[in-house]
């Protein structure tokens, strides 16, 4: 089954509130896309918006990290309330990062840009409980996806499922209903979606067309 998350980094910052709103009885989880001006050229949202949103929301809070040192604010994130978050491999620091996670009680996720070969990730597995794929090159909403990764997502896809991990396979980055087949195709199962979902005139359907285009391209021939 698929499973979308919306990201709020195209939502309307100024009426997130009613933004959230909008996508909670149909989307899995919200996706924050957290950005740090330095591990990609782009400056986002902290701790003190995940506060603001866990007032708000009960939605699981999937916090996605472009940072190079998530370390000194893992415990900041999980005290606003983050569920889950997931640094990049890219950083170093595997093992430590993931030991942090865990003992603060997160979701313990490891994100992968396009250009890194998947098999950074594979000795993580059984360590973490989420794998985010990257489909573009991070750091800004609205790209395109970049079909080269497909590759990747498979093989990621049968690494988890021949050893039995349980972990869930995550794609962003330019995820909409043309794209979603090759992606849940591959075997990818939660989709962050930003622009098609914020971009749409009524971003609750836009959540529901996206989990079917990936559900259609799931089903065996
Ligand atoms: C990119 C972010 C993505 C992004 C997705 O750096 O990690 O989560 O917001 O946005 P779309 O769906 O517009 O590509
Ligand atoms: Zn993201």
């Amino acid at each position: 089954m698929t499973r979308i998350a919306p990201s709020i980094l195209s939502a309307d910052f100024a009426a997130l509130g009613e933004d959230i709103t909008k996508v909670a009885g149909d989307a899995d989880w919200l996706h924050v896309d957290v950005m740090d001006g330095h591990f990609v050229p782009n400056l986002t949202i902290g701790p003190p918006v995940v506060k603001a949103i866990r007032r708000h929301s009960d939605m699981y809070l999937d916090c996605h990290l472009m940072m190079t040192n998530p370390g000194q604010y893992l415990e900041a994130f999980r005290a606003a309330g983050a569920d889950s978050c997931s640094v990049h491999v890219e950083i170093g620091h595997t093992s430590e990062l993931i030991d942090q996670m865990r003992a603060l009680g997160l979701g313990v996720g490891l994100a992968v840009n396009p250009e890194t070969p998947i098999d950074d990730c594979l000795p993580w597995l059984e360590r973490i409980d989420l794998l985010l794929v990257m489909t573009v090159h991070p750091g800004f909403g609205g790209q395109s996806f970049m079909s080269e990764v497909v590759p990747k997502i498979a093989r990621a896809r049968h690494a988890i499922d021949a050893d039995g991990h349980s972990v869930v396979l995550e794609v962003d980055g330019g995820i909409d209903s043309a794209t979603a087949a090759a992606v849940a195709g591959a075997g990818a199962e939660m989709f962050v979606a930003g622009s098609a979902i914020f971009g749409h005139d009524d971003p609750a359907a836009a959540v529901r067309e996206l989990r079917a285009a990936g559900d259609a391209a799931r089903q065996p021939a």
